[in-house]
């Protein structure tokens, strides 16, 4: 976001003053309804992590809470535990071996419920296959799955034999996710024949395939058989997961992991046109997700429970896989999309099971918002007691329908911030202790210490700056995937030993946080990170492109979109059918969450006289903002003429 743009935000959110309470009723019942944990955590931080860790089961109790060389940290050294055995055979032992664990739900209408025994059993099963097939610790596995149970059971099985997982999103195209499996140098891929999404079928195995004919040390490949989807299965290589699993033993050993093992590497988009591994460990994360999925969505035996994210984002791993399944929780798991068949197939999965907790995205609820009330007023939702919303700031119109219309202006409602590299939930409210205000985060999770730093490292006490997290924090990242130094120079070398998350937040008279966006070049689309060298890299790519600048513009339902300028080389033909084909070309290259919303195309781009591009100048064009600063252009006629090519394009 340009600072005149989040000049312009924070002085529209000075104005929300609205505040809401926690409902007295929920408040009586609520897991925590005081200061303690705060009171706990500002008293003793590290005994408070402490005591949260204690909720997992340890094979070896740690010897050190942390140990911290920054910008590397070491939680809960010497401490011995397994992720799988904290989802899945603590619970079989402790009676809640009956419990719904996962119903799923396909987006034709199937619906499968698993058990923490049947998971337990399943996870077990294919724990053993991996084995088989020569998997060992340490050994990275890469998964492009659709939503269905096999992926978290895949996940969890990884998890048991010390195998970290890597899962890419069904939604990349083949090029990315040969990428990541280059990356992470991944030996086995597991995928399914197909999914389901608005109806069409996802054909996961044949873009597989495509990406394979790249990755010659794939040598292993795991098909998921989810419908009746056409494929080739290359013999010695690809095996059926059902076959595999008919002659598994049921029973694996647990690995015992050091708290500092790899747990997962999750790929998300940085400044630069290469996507980062971001690593994950055992014991710290366990213990973040295990506590904000207890504490922020006071989680209960008898709550039903469901984050909608898809298990390729790290929403999904925290708050589908590792955070309920170490609580015990039932929740629900949905395959496809909320429109399908109608617009109510998210109000109509909350009737049908009940769902108590609900957890999803702006983007989601502005779509919602967008089709109307009476697609959620054909359901009884009074079974929700907890809203929930991730991935972006939550403007304020679509937090007040939230309460109103999906929580029948009774349920709290926790806006969560955090990141794939933060692991947890960092901001946030406690819903049955913070009051809450539309589009702010509220305040640090205990045991958080989040501030807002000016340019100097001067924290800010009321107004508008960078955030930043002073201290290390259970869950944190603890590197980049084979690239140390992108790792130091990315989140610590904005302030010594300080991490910055690379958005920029404003504190209010009350302390509350506002998150107001990136500061850096990466636009939020839809709750999802892009990096706009990757698109530039994406357009550049394509043979009439000369040279491209990427950048976020604003968009009703999707926060930001994609949009790029593009100059192009002679002998080609500017116009409707080139920014077709170009943005096709997008789409193949990484997927169709980055697909430019716009393609402008331009004689030139606005540059200093070193060559720099000034994305500045294209994002006040944009958004039709007088020209900030043009000083340093090397040729002022270009966003002259800029400006009006865009007039024309856009209408702006
Ligand atoms: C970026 C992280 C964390 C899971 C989903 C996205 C933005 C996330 C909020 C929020 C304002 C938010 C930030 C952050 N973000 N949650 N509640 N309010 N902004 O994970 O892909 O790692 O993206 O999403 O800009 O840096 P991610």
């Amino acid at each position: 976001m340009s600072n005149d743009n989040l000049s312009a935000t924070i002085s529209a959110l000075l104005e929300e003053k609205r505040h809401f309470d926690p409902p007295k009723d929920f408040q009586d019942k609520a897991l925590v309804n005081d200061q303690s944990l705060y009171d706990l955590a500002a008293k003793d931080r590290l005994a408070f992590w402490e005591k949260m860790a204690e909720g997992l089961d340890w094979f070896q109790k740690w010897d050190k809470t942390l140990e911290w060389n920054p910008p590397f940290a070491k939680w809960f050294t010497g401490g011995k535990l397994n992720a799988s055995y904290n989802c899945l055979d603590r619970h079989i032992k402790n009676g809640l071996r009956n419990k719904a664990a996962i119903i799923w739900e396909g987006e034709p209408g199937e619906q499968r419920t698993l058990t923490y025994w049947d998971m337990y059993r399943e996870v077990n099963k294919f724990a053993n296959c991996l084995k088989k097939l020569g998997v060992k610790k340490g050994d990275r596995v890469t998964f492009y799955m659709p939503m269905i149970p096999e992926l978290a059971i895949g996940v969890l099985a990884c998890a048991r034999i010390g195998a970290p997982h890597s899962v890419v999103f069904g939604g990349f195209s083949p090029d990315a996710l040969k990428d990541r499996i280059h990356d992470a140098d991944s030996k086995v891929l597991i995928t399914a024949d197909g999914g389901y999404r608005r109806g069409n079928l996802l054909p996961l195995k044949h873009d597989a395939d495509i990406a394979l004919r790249e990755c010659p040390g794939v040598e292993t490949v795991i098909i998921v058989k989810r419908g009746d989807f056409p494929l080739h299965v290359k013999e010695g290589r690809d095996h059926w997961y059902h076959r595999l699993m008919q002659q598994a033993e049921p029973y694996c050993e647990p690995e015992p992991m050091d708290s500092e093992d790899l747990l997962y590497l999750l790929y998300t988009s940085g400044t630069t046109g290469k996507p980062k591994g971001i690593m994950h460990t055992t014991g710290g994360y366990m213990t973040g997700v295990l506590a904000t999925t207890k504490y922020v969505f006071d989680m209960k035996p008898e709550d039903v429970f469901w984050c909608t994210a898809d298990i390729g984002w790290v929403t999904g791993h925290s708050y589908i896989v590792y955070g309920p399944m170490a609580n015990g929780a039932t929740q629900i798991m949905y395959e496809g999309a909320p429109d399908w068949p109608d617009r109510d197939r998210f109000w109509e999965i909350v009737e049908k099971y009940g769902v108590s907790l609900f957890y999803t995205a702006p983007t989601a609820i502005r779509a919602f918002m967008k089709w109307g009330d009476q697609w959620p007023q054909k359901h009884d939702l009074s079974t929700l007691r907890l809203l929930g919303s991730v991935g972006e700031p939550i403007n304020p119109e679509a937090w007040m329908w939230y309460h109103q219309v999906i929580g029948g202006g009774r349920c709290p409602i926790v806006d969560t911030w955090w990141q794939t590299e933060t692991g947890a939930i960092m901001i946030t409210p406690l819903p049955g202790v913070t009051s809450t205000t539309p589009g702010s985060a509220t305040t640090p999770f205990p045991g958080v210490s989040a501030d807002i730093f000016d340019e100097q490292g001067e924290s800010v006490p009321v107004g508008g700056g960078y955030l930043v997290l002073k201290e290390p924090w259970p869950s944190m990242l603890r590197g980049i995937w084979g690239d140390p130094e992108r790792f130091k120079e990315q989140y610590w070398n904005k302030y010594e030993n300080i991490y910055f998350a690379g958005d920029g937040a404003k504190r209010d008279e009350d302390g509350y946080f506002w998150v107001l966006g990136r500061v850096d070049d990466v636009i939020n689309v839809s709750g999802h990170r892009i990096s706009t060298m990757e698109v530039e890299s994406a357009l550049v790519d394509h043979p009439s492109v000369a040279e491209s600048a990427v950048i976020g513009i604003n968009h009703e339902l999707k926060g930001q979109a994609v949009a790029a300028f593009v100059t192009i080389k002679d002998g080609y033909e500017m116009g409707g059918a080139l920014e077709k084909t170009l943005k096709d070309h997008v789409t193949q290259k990484i997927g169709p969450i980055a697909k430019p919303e716009k393609i402008i195309f331009s004689a030139d781009l606005p540059k200093t006289r070193s060559g720099k591009i000034m994305r500045r100048l294209l994002r006040d064009i944009a958004e039709g903002r007088a020209l900030g600063d043009t000083t340093t252009l090397a040729d002022a006629s270009v966003v002259q003429r800029l400006q009006r090519r865009y007039e024309e394009e856009v209408g702006a």
